[in-house]
């Protein structure tokens, strides 16, 4: 695997300009104006309006000066808002017609970057709502000069089902979602028989969902899902959680749960050929 310095503040080529954007210590704007004039916007698809329980916890976190240029240089050239708006032509958006994998919930990032330098002919199109992350995203692709990464601003699932073509993906890469403990927060996790539904009609037949968890509660329910799922079938001949492959770099939330002692399951299963269109689950 390619080693990139993918601290969130990885140096950049030239020397940072005196900020001219929004930044840490950037005075109140003015009510209803953009956070980000030429960068990501806030909620596109309104999806706060939208009656469903949803996997992330809206949060307003501090942007740094590097993020927030990055945001305000790069968004127009290799941002996506999810407005839910369009079908997205993936072979305009990367400009080549190698297969796309989506990354759900890449939060800062790292991860993302070196699985995207170590195989540059896979497109990586990443999505988090995490504007930090998604600044630190681009910051890392342009710095490293990574053309197969693109980044979308919003909620997955959105982008799943109103944005992204049947058969479009050949992957998705699911690292560390949130775990939601509690038991009345369980309904928030994203893996659930529902979200396998909506994935599978956009996988194509022998893409791999690659998950993998630091809460062991959370990972036995991914293995029953998945193991349920007709569309999806264990790629380990002997069933069961897979070891990390190499090619999955340690991500910053593996690492604060392998400091707390958590063990880590990977999974890794291919969807299988299609069958008979069945009944969807209303997401
Ligand atoms: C626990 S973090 C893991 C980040 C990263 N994969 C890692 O391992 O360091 C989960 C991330 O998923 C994002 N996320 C959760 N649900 C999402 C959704 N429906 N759409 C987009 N991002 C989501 C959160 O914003 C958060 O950044």
């Amino acid at each position: 695997m390619s080693e990139l310095n993918t601290s969130p503040e990885a140096p950049r080529s030239a020397p940072e300009a005196p900020r001219q954007g929004p930044g840490p210590d950037v005075p109140a704007r003015p009510k209803g104006e953009p956070r980000f004039p030429d960068g990501p916007q806030a909620d596109p698809a309104g999806s706060h309006f939208e009656r469903r329980i949803r996997s992330f916890q809206p949060r307003r976190s501090r942007v740094t000066t590097g993020q927030a240029d990055a945001l305000q240089r790069l968004w127009s050239r290799w941002g996506l808002d999810i407005d839910g708006q369009r079908v997205v032509d993936l072979g305009e958006m990367f400009g080549n017609g190698n297969p796309v994998v989506l990354e759900i919930g890449f939060g800062m990032g790292e991860a993302t970057a070196q699985m995207a330098a170590a195989d540059p002919d896979t497109n990586v199109l990443g999505v988090d709502v995490h504007t930090p992350g998604q600044g630190n995203l681009l910051n890392l692709a342009d710095h490293h000069g990574l053309s197969n990464v693109r980044v979308a601003n919003g909620d997955a699932i959105i982008l799943l089902r109103e944005m992204l073509a049947p058969d479009s993906l050949a992957g998705l890469r699911v690292y560390f979602p949130d775990p939601w403990p509690k038991k009345r927060h369980h309904k928030r996790r994203l893996i659930q028989p529902e979200f396998l539904d909506l994935a599978a009609t956009r996988l194509r037949p022998g893409a791999v969902v690659h998950c993998a968890t630091d809460w062991e509660p959370y990972a036995e329910q991914m293995l029953d899902v998945l193991d349920a799922h007709p569309d999806f079938e264990n790629t380990r001949a002997e069933g069961g959680f897979s070891p990390r492959p190499a090619f999955r770099p340690v991500t910053r939330f593996e690492g604060q749960g392998l400091d707390k002692g958590h063990v880590v399951n990977d999974l890794l299963f291919r969807r299988v050929q299609h069958r008979e269109p069945q009944e969807q689950r209303p997401l």
